[in-house]
């Protein structure tokens, strides 16, 4: 058996008197992983502690490591963070930053940005201040920039949140083309339909801690926990 890509061990998180991240022992294997559960889980807090943007209160999280380097991680965040440039120069930006891309050349690196803006449909817009975008576009632009890294593995946050459903079905071929391409994805979402088309296994979190982890088949035809139950019976879509 291969080691899995991620473990987290004995994880918490605690901030302002509140623990967000309850005791998380997880392991997560390579594919692509939907993490669900209501209005403040944790979900954000555990992606955020999974990518290092957060600290853990206490507790482990490992990744396991490719070709002897640690994996590419990216993230594109539950609202989208633009710089104040163009659409496009938010991905270049984006790339310039990365120690894996910036040693090449700029016109190498804006022909990456304008096609990973094509990728998500927005290359018409490439020219517009990230800012003026609709939140749609912007969270297309940023799951653009997190697509440009060629990451091993990219961390999404409910990236069709606030989109209307031409967009998320465009965001949704984008993500499913990102994965077919060997990217691991680990995605938290409210959207059952996605969850379920999209992932290989199911985390189920409830007040910050694992309540099941599940083939997704499984969970939304029997989910192991009451959480995971009580979720899906209060679902509407
Ligand atoms: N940096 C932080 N420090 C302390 N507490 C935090 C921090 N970030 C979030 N929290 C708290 O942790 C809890 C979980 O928040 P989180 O954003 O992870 O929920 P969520 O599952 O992503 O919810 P949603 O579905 O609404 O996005 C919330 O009560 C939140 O207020
Ligand atoms: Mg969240």
């Amino acid at each position: 058996m291969a080691e899995p890509m991620l473990q987290l061990r004995d994880l918490v998180f605690e901030g302002r008197g509140h623990r967000a991240i309850d005791g998380v022992t997880l392991a997560l294997d390579a594919g692509r992983t939907a993490i669900l559960g209501a209005n403040g889980a944790g979900k954000s807090v555990l992606l955020r502690l999974m990518h290092g943007l957060l600290m853990p209160s206490s507790g482990e999280v490992q990744w396991t490591g490719i070709d002897g380097r640690a994996p590419r991680l990216a993230m594109v965040f539950q609202k989208p963070v633009l710089l104040r440039r163009s659409a496009l120069d938010n991905v270049i930006y984006g790339l310039q930053l990365s120690p894996a891309q910036r040693a090449e050349p700029a016109a190498r690196l804006r022909e990456r940005a304008l096609a990973a803006l094509a990728r998500v449909d927005l290359a018409h817009l490439a020219q517009r201040p990230g800012r003026v975008l609709s939140g749609g576009e912007q969270q297309r632009v940023a799951l653009a920039r997190a697509w440009a890294l060629e990451p091993d593995v990219l961390l999404l946050d409910e990236p069709t949140a606030s989109l209307d459903p031409a967009a998320m079905r465009a965001v949704e071929a984008v993500i499913l083309e990102i994965a077919a391409g060997g990217t691991s994805i680990v995605m938290t979402t409210h959207h059952r339909g996605l969850a379920r088309r999209f992932a290989d296994s199911v985390v189920f979190l409830d007040a910050g801690r694992v309540a099941e982890h599940t083939p997704v088949n499984e969970f939304f035809a029997q989910p192991r926990s009451g959480g995971g139950h009580a979720y899906l019976e209060g679902e509407i879509a």
